[in-house]
C-alpha cells in the first residue's frame, strides 16, 4: 500500500469514528430531553435540571462533529441512518427511580469517553485539528461524568 493510500484509509476510519461519536451525542440529547421531563419526585429536581442543561451542551458537540466530518470529505448522514444503542439510559420505568437515571448516565458518558479517547489515538500524528477537537469533547464528557458519579454517591445513601 502506498503512502498515500494508507493516509486515505486512516482518514476514513477517523471519519467513520466522527459518524459513531455524532450518532452517540444526538441519541444522548434524545435521552437527556426524556429522562429531564420524566422523573418525578423531591428527589429528580437536581438531576432534572443538570440533564436539561447538558442538552444544549450535546448538541453543540453534535454540530462540532458534523462541522468536522464535512472538513475531512465525508457525508452527514441522515435520520434513517441512525440506530440507537444506549440500553441503560432509556426513562426508567419508574418515574421516581432516580438512581437507575443517574446510572445510565454514567454508562453514556463513559460511552463518549471511551470513543473519543479511541478517536484521539487514532488522529495522533495524523489528524491534529480532529484530535484537538475530541481532546476538548473529552473533557467535557469527563466533567459530566464526575458530575453524576457524585450525584450517585449522595442518592445512593
Ligand atoms: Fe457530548
Ligand atoms: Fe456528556
Amino acid at each position: 500500500m502506498s503512502a498515500k493510500q494508507m493516509k486515505n484509509d486512516v482518514r476514513k476510519k477517523i471519519i467513520n469514528g466522527l459518524i459513531d461519536a455524532y450518532w452517540k451525542e444526538i441519541e444522548t440529547v434524545q435521552n437527556y430531553i426524556a429522562i429531564s421531563n420524566n422523573l418525578d419526585g423531591v428527589d429528580a429536581d437536581p438531576i432534572k435540571k443538570a440533564l436539561s442543561g447538558d442538552v444544549g451542551e450535546e448538541l453543540g458537540h453534535a454540530q462540532q462533529l458534523a462541522n468536522r466530518i464535512r472538513v475531512l470529505g465525508g457525508e452527514v448522514p441522515g435520520s434513517f441512518k441512525f440506530k440507537a444503542s444506549q440500553k441503560t439510559l432509556q426513562p426508567p420505568k419508574d418515574s421516581t427511580d432516580v438512581v437507575s437515571a443517574i446510572k445510565g448516565v454514567i454508562d453514556a458518558e463513559e460511552d463518549g469517553i471511551a470513543g473519543y479517547n479511541k478517536l484521539i489515538r487514532l488522529c495522533d500524528g495524523v489528524d491534529f485539528a480532529t484530535q484537538d477537537l475530541c481532546i476538548a469533547l473529552l473533557t467535557d464528557e469527563e466533567d459530566h461524568r464526575r458530575e453524576f458519579v457524585g450525584f450517585l454517591k449522595q442518592y445512593k445513601k
